[in-house]
């Protein structure tokens, strides 16, 4: 079968395209032909090294993927060939709190991810994708969808909530769907004037542009009265942090998910001395995913696609997301 290959630190074209057999389940696992495949922000960075969490190479990459149930282990119940399935991001997180050796089990960084023609995962960490989706689509949740959910969740969302969400990369727009579905008033930003008009026809009911407003947390202060928001998806790191808190209201959380812009800093601490919560989020658990694709379903959520590209196109794919231009999960089918 065909996969990609990390094994240097050389970024997206050391990349290889190899062959290899097609794994044979466990007694607890099963074989998945992949059907589609989604890129995260993640998967640059394992190209050239330095993720900061489990980095290991040789690896296959990308934690995202759908596809359909070929084989089933002899000990696995409740999964049968011809499931539509993807794979929890973590596949040793099946409920609770992550547990510490399960900081080890991510798809495409810690373990062999799923830019191959088959996979084994699992059972217990396969969930069955919504009957809405189609397998580009559901290849779009393990990550970005799943963050987002357990973002909201965590911060214990409730309607009438204010939740500000930072650019329109994956996670956004995952956050601004599950925001609005739960009832929530949401204010997005975005580096582009277009991006922002897509992001209102998305539902979104307050946008700004953090180019054109580089001080945005007074644009947040205006649009809320001066009382701040609720909830941030905090996913810019060091250049937006101390924005983000500073948009928060008194008990607002700023979930910590991503650093696209640095991972060090330098903050006033006075800013979060207003009763907030600063949440560190990593993905989530597969009973998260399930939770999260149960309410998709009820909402009849469909995940925002860009652009596809060929498996052939992989690496295309890859410097597509580099690009940055995208508003979209970013997938590649197979
Ligand atoms: N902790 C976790 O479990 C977890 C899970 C998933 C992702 N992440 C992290 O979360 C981050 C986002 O991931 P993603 O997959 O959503 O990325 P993505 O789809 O590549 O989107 C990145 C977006 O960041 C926005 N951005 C860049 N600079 C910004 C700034 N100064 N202020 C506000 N927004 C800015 C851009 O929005 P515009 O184009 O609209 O300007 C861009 O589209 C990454 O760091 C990723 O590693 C963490």
């Amino acid at each position: 079968m065909k996969h990609y290959f990390v094994t240097t630190t050389d970024g997206i074209d050391a990349m290889q395209l190899l062959e290899r057999d097609v794994p044979t389940p466990k007694p607890h696992q099963v074989l998945v032909k992949i059907h589609a495949n989604a890129l995260n922000f993640r998967d640059l960075l394992i190209t050239q090294g330095g993720y900061p969490r489990s980095d290991k190479r040789p690896i296959i990459p990308v934690s995202d993927g759908a596809g359909e149930v070929v084989a089933v282990g002899s000990a696995v119940t409740g999964l049968a060939v011809g499931d539509r399935v993807a794979g929890n991001f973590f596949q040793g997180w099946n409920t609770g709190n992550l547990p510490d050796p399960a900081i080890d089990t991510a798809l495409g960084g810690a373990i062999d991810g799923t830019l191959a023609e088959y996979i084994t995962l699992d059972a217990d960490a396969t969930v069955i994708i919504p009957e809405h989706m189609s397998y580009e689509e559901g290849a779009t949740l393990p990550c970005a969808a799943v963050t987002a959910w357990h973002a909201l969740q965590a911060a214990q969302l409730k309607a009438g909530d204010t939740v500000l969400l930072l650019g329109t990369g994956g996670v956004s727009l995952f956050g601004l769907q599950f925001a609005k579905a739960q009832g929530a008033e949401v204010i997005i930003t975005s580096s582009s004037d277009e991006k922002l008009e897509k992001a209102k026809a998305l539902g979104a009911d307050h946008v700004i542009n953090y180019k054109q407003y580089p001080e945005w947390s007074a644009q947040v202060m205006e649009i809320t009265n001066g009382r701040g928001v609720d909830n941030v998806l905090e996913i810019g790191g060091a250049a937006t942090l101390q924005q983000s808190i500073a948009s928060a209201g008194l008990y607002g959380t700023v979930s910590l998910i991503g650093l696209v812009t640095g991972f060090e800093m330098q903050m006033n601490l006075m800013l979060a001395l207003r009763m907030q919560k600063i949440q560190g989020i990593y993905v989530g658990s597969t009973e998260m995913f399930r939770a999260m694709n149960r309410a998709m379903t009820q909402h009849k959520i469909k995940p925002v696609i860009d652009k596809v590209f060929s498996f052939d196109e992989a690496k295309a794919a890859y410097h597509y997301l580099a690009q940055a231009g995208h508003m979209g999960k970013v997938v590649i089918k197979q």
